[in-house]
């Protein structure tokens, strides 16, 4: 790298005007960059509103569908689908989670007949369909690692045959890319992605998801770091993005997003597959805060977050300002 000597070289006179800046600048957040997050729950009708999580609503089926059409318009390339189910319908098996009538697959049906070109990606894990909370089956006291893998083969199937175009497997259960793969191709869904949370950490910022989901109150005694990463390692997390790789993973997930650029970063350096960033929840919901509290300018900071992430090496982000920084991009 040949940076130049003052005063030979100035590097302000590249900064010193919009469009100068515009001309050098090396990173760009577009619509076709970002992935909103949806949260569907039975009423057709209904909209309600999620504690922490300012800006977000859960949506019916017939709310969903003009919200969809919206993203759709501003060049937003595909959703993240998840739940929340009545708690009646929630059990220690999470059986809800295989039922092809579920909210899930219903909404992916009647989103597939609308948006034949939208990415319709939905989650796979059984915590928004299990009573504790857990991702996975609970034998014995623990998290069973190879039992939940069946459940979650079913259920990724089950999601397949409904019109997702892509599962995402977020239970962090060893080897259930590689399982999830064979049994897809085994029932003819060869084409069907599976895009993994490769590097999930076990973090406090899922607070107000959990919340959206409906799956906090059981997991308050409980966390999920018998399974999810812990925010002390970075070697350990490039283990998880290669196996899963090797397992058949066509994207791999970096979880959460800010305080993790530097894996997103020794990910995608090393293994130069399409990686998408996910800001999660806690952080959405601190800028908001902070936004609403007169801390800081929403636009800006939220646009910065963004731009950071693509910095990094993000192909892609997940986030809840998707449509609205959509919409900010297109004022601009
Ligand atoms: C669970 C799942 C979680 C999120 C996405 N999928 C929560 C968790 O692991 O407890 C978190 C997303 C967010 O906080 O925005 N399968």
């Amino acid at each position: 790298m040949h940076s130049g000597r003052y005063p030979d070289t100035r590097l302000r006179r590249n900064r010193s005007t919009s469009s100068v800046r515009a001309l050098v600048a090396e990173h760009h957040v577009k619509p076709a960059d970002l992935l909103q997050p949806v949260f569907v729950i039975p009423e057709h009708d209904a909209t309600t509103t999620i504690p922490n999580l300012s800006g977000i609503t859960r949506m019916g089926i017939n709310p969903l569908i003009d919200y969809v059409g919206t993203l759709q318009d501003l060049g937003i390339p595909g959703i993240f689908l998840f739940g929340n189910i009545p708690s009646c319908q929630r059990n220690a098996e999470g059986s809800e989670a295989l039922n092809p009538e579920g909210i899930i697959p219903e909404a992916a049906r009647v989103l597939r007949a609308h948006y034949p070109e939208m990415m319709l990606i939905a989650d796979v894990a059984l915590d928004c369909y299990t009573d504790h909370g857990h991702d996975g089956l609970i034998l014995d006291g623990k998290i069973a690692n190879d039992a939940t893998i069946e459940v979650l083969c079913q259920q990724a199937q089950v999601l397949a045959e409904a019109g997702c175009d892509s599962v995402s497997p977020s239970d962090m259960m060893d080897g259930r890319i590689g399982c999830i793969r064979q049994h897809l191709d085994q029932r003819g869904l060869c084409d069907v992605r599976v895009i993994s949370y490769a590097c999930k950490y076990a973090s406090v910022f899922y607070g107000p998801f959990r919340n959206a989901v409906g799956s906090n109150s059981s997991l308050l005694k409980g966390n999920k770091r018998t399974y999810q990463l812990s925010p002390t390692n970075s070697d350990e997390a490039m283990h998880e993005a290669g196996q899963d790789l090797d397992e058949g993973a066509d994207m791999l997930i970096i979880k959460p997003g800010l305080a993790y650029l530097d894996i997103l970063h020794r990910v995608k350096e090393t293994f130069r597959k399409p990686t998408l960033s996910y800001q999660v929840s806690g952080e959405y919901a601190m800028l908001r805060h902070a936004a609403e509290a007169g801390i800081l300018d929403w636009d800006q900071a939220i646009l910065e977050t963004l731009t950071c992430f693509k910095r990094a090496g993000a192909d892609a982000i997940i986030t809840y300002a998707a449509k609205e920084v959509a919409e900010q991009l297109q004022r601009t």
